[in-house]
């Protein structure tokens, strides 16, 4: 599979909208480098490299209205279509619910992703929660839950999970079972306490090859859990992860002690993985076998993403 050399065009988690400076914030996708502007409570994101000499926009520009002021030559560079703009920068679709920022390359991705974060930023509490560094391809991040074997040798489960295909609907990827989580049963599960093992429902929705938002456990205990990794365009990805949780029945917010719980669980599982992540040699070749069926059925959905996008420039040009 080609990793990271491709930029795959489906939503990546771009940021926590707390890492966002004042107005103009760096950032990229891989090799592809952009700024994140803030306005008033929206998060805009376009192309860094300034038409006129390729300036990075972010380092020193100025917004100036619907435009940057570039700080190489003084240009206004128009942000999408800017009218009596000389120069323009493309603009991207962006996300921002409940203080987690995304960006999506191309538009006929969305599958599904922004009505699902739109319901829940209704319906559920969002924490913004922790970011980890690691030397791997982002796309290794997600596939990660589609690897059966790997929950009983990594993560110490009793068993390897009994993960199945579900249904999407949207052109989401969906994965669900069942975990056999003794480390989860004292911690957030809380019909798990001084049990054996804790039976966990699992459902994962996989919106990409970079977003993943798993739902474990059910009804008064379930809590999502929304994973991010972005490639940071040197062989490494940021990985960012977030809860987002209930109100109680009472209409309080969800314990606070149950949401550290989660995230410690979650990054505990996280640095399970990373130790293998950080000294595996991503370009060896696989032999798969076959209990890796739904990690060539992530690799297949992947490829949907590195279609290259039907004659851009001349859409823009049309739209103009
Ligand atoms: S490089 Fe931006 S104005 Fe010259
Ligand atoms: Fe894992």
């Amino acid at each position: 599979m080609a990793m990271s050399a491709n930029l795959y065009r489906g939503w990546h988690q771009i940021a926590f909208e707390r890492e966002l400076r004042d107005r103009l914030t760096p950032a990229a996708l891989g090799h592809l480098p952009l700024v994140l502007i803030r306005d008033q409570d929206r998060v805009h994101a376009v192309d860094a490299v300034c038409p006129h000499r390729g300036a990075h926009l972010a380092y020193g520009g100025k917004l100036d209205g619907d435009a940057i002021v570039c700080p190489f030559h003084g240009h206004r560079i128009g942000i999408g279509e800017t009218p009596g703009c000389e120069y323009m920068v493309r603009r991207y679709r962006t996300l921002t619910v409940g203080g987690l920022v995304f960006v999506l390359p191309d538009e006929r991705h969305d599958n599904g992703f922004t009505a699902l974060m739109e319901e829940l930023n209704r319906t559920h509490f969002f924490v913004q929660g922790f970011t980890l560094v690691a030397h791997a391809p982002a796309e290794l991040v997600v596939e990660n839950g589609f690897d059966r074997r790997h929950f009983e040798f990594v993560h110490a489960l009793k068993s390897t999970p009994n993960l199945r295909l579900g249904p999407g609907g949207h052109g989401e990827l969906v994965i669900q079972g069942d975990f056999q989580a003794a480390a989860f049963e004292s911690n957030w599960h809380p019909g798990g306490e001084g049990q054996a093992s804790t039976e966990i429902g699992f459902l994962a929705r996989v919106f990409s090859p970079n977003v993943c938002v798993s739902r474990l456990g059910e009804g008064e205990s379930e809590h999502l859990v929304i994973s991010g990794a972005t490639p940071n365009g040197d062989g490494r990805c940021t990985i960012r992860v977030s809860v987002a949780v209930r109100a109680r029945s009472d209409g309080r917010p969800p314990s606070e002690s149950a949401i550290r719980a989660l995230l410690r669980d979650s990054k505990l599982a996280y640095e399970q993985d990373l130790a293998i992540w950080e000294h595996r040699v991503h370009d060896a070749p696989s032999r798969f076998d076959d209990e890796d069926d739904l990690v060539i059925e992530f690799h297949r959905f992947c490829k949907n993403f590195l279609e290259a996008e039907r004659s851009e420039q001349s859409r823009a040009h049309q739209a103009r």
